[in-house]
Parts: C-alpha cells; structure tokens; sequence
C-alpha cells in the first residue's frame, strides 16, 4: 500500500474517493462527515446507498459525493454499535473499505484525519491501527498463477490533515504501519507459498536478504556443524529429508546496545511435516507447507524492526527443516542426544516441533537473553483448545504472558494463556530416557510447552506460543487473506518497541 501524507485545506482535495467511517445506529453521524457534507451544501439523505448502510462492522456504502466534482464518491465504512468499539473495528473498517477501492479500481482515494474525529481512545491508535488494517487488508498472495491473474494494483491513500496545529506528529505512525505490514506480508508469503519453493536454503537465504537490508548479523549453521555441535535433537529431524537443513540464526544490533542482553526470539521452521515415520494420513497433508510459520514470523519481525530501526539487541533463531520419513529417518523408539546433554525417547517422529526447538532453545542460552520466546505450530491439540482465531501462550513468568496477551490484544493479534503444572510432567516420563517426546492424548499443547520447558532455565523470562491455529486463514477476512496469517509478527514488533513496559530485568 502507498501512503502519502499531506496537509492542506479540504476545499482542495481530489481524488476518486474520500473515506469515512459511522458508528451502527448512531442518532448522528462522526463529525468529520457531517463537516464534510455541510461544507459542499449537500445531503445524503437520497441516496439509496446510504438508506441501506447500516453502519454494521464490515459494512461499507459506495456513495454518490454531493457537490463535488474533484471527489466524486464517498466510500463510508461501518464500525459497528459504538458500545463494542475497539481498535479491531477500525482495522477491519479500513482493510475492507480498501479492498472495495481496489476492487473499483480507483487510483486515488483520501483518508482525512477527521474522519478518525469522534472515535473513542487515542487518535494516535485509531490511526495507527487503521493503516496497519489497510496495509494487510490490501496484502494479497500473487502466487504462481499463470493464467487469469487480476492486476494486483493498489489504491494510493492519501492521508490528509486539515487543521495542522492540532494534530500529532504523524510520521511515525506511517513508518510503523508501513514496516509491520511489510514485515507480516512478508510472513504471510513465506507461509502461503509450497513447500517445493520455501525449503530451509529458501528461509535461509531470505534471513540473507533480510540481514543485507538492514546491516544484521547472520549465521546459518548446516547439518553438519549442527552434529559438530552437538544438536542431536535438530539433527535427528533433519537426517530423513534429502532437502538440506539450516539453523538460521539472526542478529539485529543497535549501536550502543551490543553489550545488552538481547531479546531472543526461536521460530519452528519445519518446511513441509509429513510426521515423518509416524507418517501422518494423506487428507490435507498439503497443509503442513505451513509448519514452518514461526520462522517465517521471526523473519518478519526482523524485517519490521530492521525498518524501524528499533535500538534494542535481537536475536533470531530459526530451526529449518523438513520431516520426512525416509531410510535414514529417526524412529519411534530411538532415543537422542540433545544439546542441553538430556536424552529423549521419540515416540512419535510427528512430535518433531519441539525436537528442533530443544536444540533452539539450549543454543539461545549462549546469548544471556533477556527475554526468550519461542513460536511454534506445534500442536493440532491448540487448534482443539482455541480455535483458528486464538494462539496458546505458556511460559514461565506470569507477567511476561499478561504482558503478551495485552500486547497482542492492542495489535490484533489474541492470546490465552495455558497452565505449565510440573505435574504435567509424569506424562512424558521414560523408561529409558530422561523423558519421552510425547504424552497421550491428553492436554496435548500443554505437553508440548512441558517438554520445551525442559530446556528453559527459570531465570531466563520465556514464552512459549502454540501458532498451530492461528497461522493459517482457511477463508478472507477483510484483514487478511485466505492463507498464511503472518501470526505472531505484530507482537512480536510490540515487545521489542515496547521492550520498557514489559518491566523485566535488563
Ligand atoms: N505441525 C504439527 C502440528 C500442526 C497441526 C500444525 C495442524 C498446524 C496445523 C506438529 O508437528 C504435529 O504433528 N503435532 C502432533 C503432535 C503429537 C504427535 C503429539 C499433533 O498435533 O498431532
Ligand atoms: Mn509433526
Ligand atoms: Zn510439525
């Protein structure tokens, strides 16, 4: 999406379409319409348009404009009843009212300022939150399709502001709805796209492109120097798959933060899971392209954080490989080595998440983080829990998670939290190892997130997220399209921005 920003006198305006928003039910409409209409002596009041807009959520009327030949429509967004108001409204309001445009085909459309006049909370937000929804409602995956392809062009928004005292600095709010929708798109493609393109030298070469953009540091550690290292756990994953495996390990670091302890961020980049030898069945097996979505999140993130140039230390590390079954494949029974010295017995070669991630995890403690997280489509059992709309979040510092879930809640992204019960442990116990890699049936996120703790040290703040549900959209949503979700990315930015609020340790 291509935002520009300008100041000037309404009277001026032009474009093939000016954007407002209405609350559902309202008795009187948001003032910046009404300023609008009464500058140009009109009404709205016959139009059939607008006798049909209710103001519903996701609702928007494509309105004659009265009087105005410069602005000949007015494109009007509902927000739903004002008693329900929240930043989500106003994203979705936004991503589905420039889609419309799109769909139209108009070139030029204007976002004034006032029509933010008369939502609740922070304009700041409002705003902020609003081109975020712009930026992904318009994000679309192209593809590979040859044949029948719509022209993927995009509306130009202009942001106009009338009344330049009153307003805030607005620059920053651009710059940061640009790089977090630059960065989710970026995730979002990455987990759309086969399993055919996005192997782990694929992931491994966009962290390179990604690291030349914004002068990151970059390490990425092949099959063999993980064995070397003694990654018994990743590599034991890896050794079934033709395809050659990566561990992407990424580092932003600011001048005058390099001493600091970083934020470390691990992302599951399982490239296509077939479960392995604990082969799973055929029926939507082409789904698991999207097992490598917390990799893809942490890419983004970096991308966004790279673009803002955020001055806190960060590292990402990312597991990539496929799960295959094969000759050389791990066994159910097999018992591996990790990094961390403790020994697992696989029961099931489908558990092969928190496999790779162990390894992540035990590597990240050379970094001394300050604050470690760790995304996974670990398990089906969240999408059970919680739906595709909710991601699971465990850790081991009780405000860290509160923090997450507020974090996530003020981006859009929703969290909710699980128990990690040392009790949960006597479902992993082993005969033969310190423990095995998977339970039965029963709280089968929770395991995962028992297993991954295995790994953690209790003074080092960490969370886990369970992206299972959350990183795939099986159908359009007016901020997202059918496919990858870019999940995770949009908190990810907020800890590292809002790194101060969190109140951990430096
Ligand atoms: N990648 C899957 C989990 C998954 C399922 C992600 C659906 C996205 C959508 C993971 O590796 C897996 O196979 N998990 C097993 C765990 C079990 C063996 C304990 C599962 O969910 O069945
Ligand atoms: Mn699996
Ligand atoms: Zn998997």
């Amino acid at each position: 999406m291509e935002v520009s920003w300008l100041r000037g006198p309404m009277e001026a305006w032009a474009g093939d379409a000016v954007i407002f928003f209405d609350f559902e039910k309202s008795p009187a409409r948001l003032p910046g319409l009404n300023r609008w209409i009464a500058q140009r002596a009109g009404s709205l009041e016959d139009s059939s348009a607008w006798l049909d807009f209710k103001g519903k959520a996701q609702q928007a009327a494509v309105l004659f404009n009265p009087g105005d030949s410069r602005v000949p429509r007015i494109v009007c967004a509902g927000l739903g009843p004002i008693e329900k108001y929240d930043l989500e409204k106003v994203r979705m309001a936004l991503g589905q009212v420039l889609r419309k445009c799109r769909d139209m085909q108009l070139q030029r459309v204007i976002l004034p300022l006032s029509a933010f006049d008369g939502l609740p909370g922070e304009l700041r937000e409002s705003l902020r939150e609003a081109l975020v929804g712009g930026f992904l409602g318009l994000h679309r995956y192209t593809g590979y399709k040859t044949r029948d392809v719509d022209s993927n062009d995009h509306p130009q928004v202009l942001l106009i502001g009338d009344e330049e005292e009153s307003r805030p600095d607005l620059e920053p709010l651009l710059s940061y709805a640009t790089a977090v929708g630059s960065g989710v798109s970026l995730a979002r493609d990455l987990v759309s796209a086969p399993a055919n393109v996005v192997t782990p030298s694929f992931l491994a070469q966009t962290a390179a492109e990604i690291s030349g953009r914004h002068g990151f540091a970059l390490r990425v550690i092949d099959f063999d120097e993980a064995r070397s290292m003694g990654m018994g756990a990743f590599t034991a994953v890896a050794q079934g798959s033709r395809e050659p495996a990566r561990l992407v390990i990424m580092e932003h670091s600011p001048p005058g933060a390099e001493a600091r302890r970083p934020l470390v961020f691990v992302g599951k980049g399982i490239t296509f899971d077939t479960g392995g030898i604990s082969l799973k069945p055929s029926e939507k097996l082409e789904a698991m392209k999207q097992d490598m979505a917390g990799a893809a999140a942490v890419l983004g993130a970096f991308d966004a954080v790279g673009r803002l140039k955020l001055g806190r230390r960060v590292v990402g590390i990312m597991p990539c490989t496929e799960n295959m079954p094969d000759g050389q494949a791990y066994k159910p029974g097999d018992v591996i080595h990790s990094l961390s010295g403790l020994t697992v017995e696989i029961i099931s070669t489908d558990a092969e998440g928190r496999m790779i991630l162990c390894d992540a995890l035990t590597h990240a403690r050379q970094y001394r983080p300050a604050l470690l997280v760790d995304l996974a489509t670990l398990t089906g059992a969240a999408i059970i829990a919680l739906g595709h709309q909710v991601a699971a979040v465990m850790g081991n510092h009780e405000g860290l998670i509160r923090n997450v879930r507020e974090m996530g809640q003020g981006v859009g992204e929703r969290f909710w939290p699980l128990p990690l019960h040392d009790f949960y442990f006597e479902g992993i116990k082993s005969e033969v190892a310190d423990f095995k890699n998977v339970g039965d049936r029963s709280a089968g996120t929770i395991i995962g997130g028992i297993f991954l703790k295995q790994f953690v040290p209790d003074d080092i703040p960490w969370a886990h997220w369970d992206i299972a549900g959350t990183a795939w959209a099986s159908k359009d949503s007016p901020d997202c399209g059918q496919g990858g979700t870019g999940f995770g990315v949009r908190t990810l930015v907020e800890l590292v921005r809002r790194w101060e609020d969190l109140g951990l340790p430096d």
